[in-house]
């Protein structure tokens, strides 16, 4: 089948990546909005608009799921994209009940862009796992054009997460939700700088199990080890991609990911 990722930039290749790795018989879209990219700072309805135009553009290529790869993208359009179109769409969730599942009655940092942190859906599914009292909240929004500039460790990314993180004692946590899928570049940084029991958690395992449900589509265990590669075609806004320049940069995002794999 063929499988639409989305997001509002190179984000979402964390997600694609994973996908490559237990789902590498499908064929993929990456449908990155590179115009419009960072959406985390803009309005509901903005976002809510780019949403709309690249799910025109994605429907048209006859795929059978998308995956909306950009958790603010899920907070603010994805309820309506599912009341325009009937193919299965699925969203990014800040894995807030992994952690505390894995550890419960310790604190969670949930770091997220703005829009995400500041959206309903997130504020309804902290009363919903009724964890008021062990989600802290934190908006990163900078660390979305830090990614986009391939910078992921230098003196200003440490500088800005040190300061980010300087709020909190982080001996009463157990771990950092990456509720943005552009956070996932930045994990030997936050390595770095957190204490060694911190854990990193994302919603990549959930979209994606999710998506396997709904689409029915079946997990392979053997891609890890055939390290067979699925066929993918990328597009910025609604552009295929196709000059070597571009294609290399994306080659280097998903080698990035590949070293932040096992953080
Ligand atoms: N990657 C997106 C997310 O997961 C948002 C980045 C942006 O601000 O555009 O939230």
């Amino acid at each position: 089948m063929k499988v639409a990722f989305f997001d509002s930039g190179i984000g979402g290749l964390s997600v694609l990546h994973h996908a490559m790795k237990i789902l590498p018989n499908e064929e993929f879209i990456f449908y990155a909005d590179e115009d419009n990219v960072p959406y985390g700072t803009k309005t509901q309805e903005q976002v809510l608009e780019y949403v709309a135009e690249a799910f025109k553009f994605l429907v048209a290529q006859d795929v059978g799921a998308i995956v909306v790869a950009c958790n603010t993208a899920t907070s603010a359009a994805v309820r309506a994209m599912r009341e325009k179109y009937s193919l299965p769409i699925v969203g990014m969730e800040p894995a807030i009940k992994r952690a505390l599942d894995l550890f419960p009655a310790r604190k969670v940092l949930v770091t997220a862009t703005e829009i995400t942190i500041t959206g309903e859906k997130l504020q309804a599914l902290i009363d919903r796992l009724n964890a008021r009292e062990f989600a802290e909240l934190r908006a990163l929004s900078e660390l979305v054009e830090f990614a986009e500039r391939m910078e992921f460790n230098s003196a200003a990314v440490e500088n800005y997460l040190r300061e980010e993180f300087s709020a909190y004692d982080f001996s009463e946590f157990s771990s950092v939700v990456l509720g943005c899928t552009h956070f996932n570049y930045f994990k030997d940084t936050m390595r770095k700088i957190l204490p060694a029991h911190i854990k990193f958690l994302d919603g990549n395992e959930g979209t994606l199990n999710q998506l396997i449900r709904l689409a029915g589509l079946v997990k392979s265990e053997k891609s890890l080890a055939t390290n067979h590669q699925p066929l993918i075609t990328y597009y910025y806004s609604g552009r295929k991609v196709t000059s070597t320049k571009e294609l290399t940069r994306l080659k280097k995002y998903l080698q990035r990911l590949d070293e932040m794999y096992l953080i």
